[in-house]
């Protein structure tokens, strides 16, 4: 049997294309299986599960969300929190009951979890009924490894943090809206983050590779692109090139709309304000994590900026971006914070007034320097903490989206409402859902809509008769 041909970008310079080279004897092999994907955590690994889903589809699987009908379980893992590690495990002693006396039920852990030693130490001694193990940085052999191991049981992880992985099919959840990486890994080291372990450092992909590929995602009628990096705006420090210079380039190829996650506030620089405010195509919407709003805290979480420089940065974005929203990623309880050094996150919350924050209890992962700080708080007291933020953090949400009542702002409609099936959603400019009343044949393009209810999580609208793009 012939193993998939594919090139991997190792001088980052290639733009070989890492399709798999379907020879009949995959699709002979695979033909009418089924697989059943789930997906933990950020992002970064939704995106990841569209290139699974694309290598499965290539390989002739057919996907299934009937756990027991799959020949094949992927389960895509986050490490980021305790309790994300939690699910997996619990959902995978259902995958060991199912295994029970089938030889073609195979179970494949890629994802974060995968790069963590303790785990592939679990797994090899616990966890023996998992026939695939497979890195965040090689998603690209899994057809390969499924080929090898369908037949018979081993436990492998074969991982390179050093590789720029170009030319990915990906299967994309959906038509409109697309996830672009435009860079991996991380190297800021915040020292309660597991990250920069699960995913390597920073490795750039080449502008043009960029370029290219949101010019032919415009090309297909994609509306909308969502440049991804751990922390996007330290693009290009690798190879000479600035994510300024990345994000006007990709303006200037015309795609309706250009988000970006997530940004760190050490290397947000003036010139990025700049680009940002000068495009109309790239959005007025930037999530910048604040962690802690003392400079204690911050500085014993390695964030490399101060309360003040944060605020600073916060204020320029505010002036020279014209409605611009900010969230935010705020954790309490990270070990050593006192009462006080909480009060100074609830100033800044106070201060900043943010579109929304997504707010943690500090959880310790093991190998990163917090995980053996001293933390003296109780569960009790950071649970209150949590409580007493997300107040003020929806308070402020549910203000801001007070401010859109009555008026009318261009969504990019997107699918039907979850909430509603006669009504359909999308988001607005500036990131906010929108459950639309309106005709159905408006998915896939970005309209008119009249803001007639807000709350702190989401709007409702009503479509008003005149389509922006069509
Ligand atoms: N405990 C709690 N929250 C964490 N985050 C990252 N690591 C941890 C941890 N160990 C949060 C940060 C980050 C977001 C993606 O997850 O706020 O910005
Ligand atoms: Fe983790 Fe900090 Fe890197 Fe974000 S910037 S991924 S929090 S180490």
């Amino acid at each position: 049997m012939h193993l998939p041909d594919m090139k991997i970008a190792k001088d980052r310079s290639s733009k070989e294309n890492k399709y798999i080279d379907l020879k009949e004897d995959y699709q002979k092999v695979f033909k009418d299986k089924k697989f059943f994907l789930r997906t933990y955590g950020c992002q970064m690994n939704v995106h990841d599960s569209e290139a699974i889903r694309s290598y499965m589809e290539q390989l002739g699987f057919i996907e299934t969300n009937k756990i027991e009908d799959a020949n094949v379980v992927i389960l895509n893992t986050c490490a980021i929190r305790e309790n994300a590690r939690d699910k997996v495990v619990g959902f995978l002693g259902k995958c060991k009951y199912l295994k029970k006396n089938r030889d073609d039920f195979k179970i494949v852990i890629a994802g974060c979890m995968s790069e963590q030693e303790d785990v592939i130490e679990d797994i090899r001694r616990k966890h023996q009924y998992i026939d695939i193990v497979i890195g965040t940085h090689n998603i690209y052999e899994l057809p390969k490894l499924l080929l090898q191991e369908f037949d018979k049981q081993v436990v492998e992880v074969y991982s390179n943090s050093d590789e720029v992985i170009e030319g990915m099919n990906y299967a994309r959840d959906s038509k409109y809206s697309a996830w672009v990486n435009i860079m991996y890994g991380c190297d800021k080291f915040c020292t309660y983050c597991i990250v920069p372990y699960t995913r390597g450092r920073e490795r750039s992909r080449k502008l043009e590779n960029i370029v290219d590929e949101v010019k032919e995602l415009k090309n297909k009628g994609y509306l909308e692109v969502t440049l991804l990096g751990q922390n996007v705006n330290a693009y290009g420090r690798d190879i000479g090139e600035t994510f300024s210079h990345l994000l006007e380039c990709v303006a200037q190829t015309g795609i309706k709309r250009i988000r970006f996650v997530t940004s760190h506030p050490w290397n947000f620089t003036d010139e990025m304000i700049d680009v940002i405010a000068k495009y109309d195509n790239i959005m007025p919407y930037i999530h910048l994590p604040l962690q802690s709003g003392s400079n204690n805290i911050l500085k014993k979480m390695n964030r490399r900026y101060t309360k003040e420089e944060y605020l600073e940065l916060f204020k320029k974005m505010k002036q020279r971006i014209p409605g611009v929203a900010i969230t935010t990623d705020i954790i309490v309880g990270f070990p050593g914070e006192s009462a006080s050094d909480f009060e100074e996150t609830l100033d800044v919350v106070r201060t900043c007034e943010y579109d929304g924050a997504y707010t943690f209890i500090f959880s310790p992962r093991k190998g990163t320097p917090a995980a053996l700080m001293e933390d003296n708080t109780p569960l009790k007291e950071k649970e209150e903490r949590l409580y007493k933020l997300n107040e003020l953090v929806n308070f402020y949400a549910n203000k801001n989206n007070q401010k859109l009542l009555n008026k009318e702002v261009e969504v990019l409609i997107l699918g039907d409402s979850e909430k509603d099936q006669d009504k359909v959603y999308g988001y607005t400019d500036t990131m906010k859902l929108v459950n639309v009343e309106g005709p159905k044949d408006i998915i896939g393009h970005i309209v008119k809509v009249k803001i007639t209810a807000a709350k702190s999580f989401s709007l409702d609208g009503d479509y008003i008769e005149e389509k922006v793009t069509n």
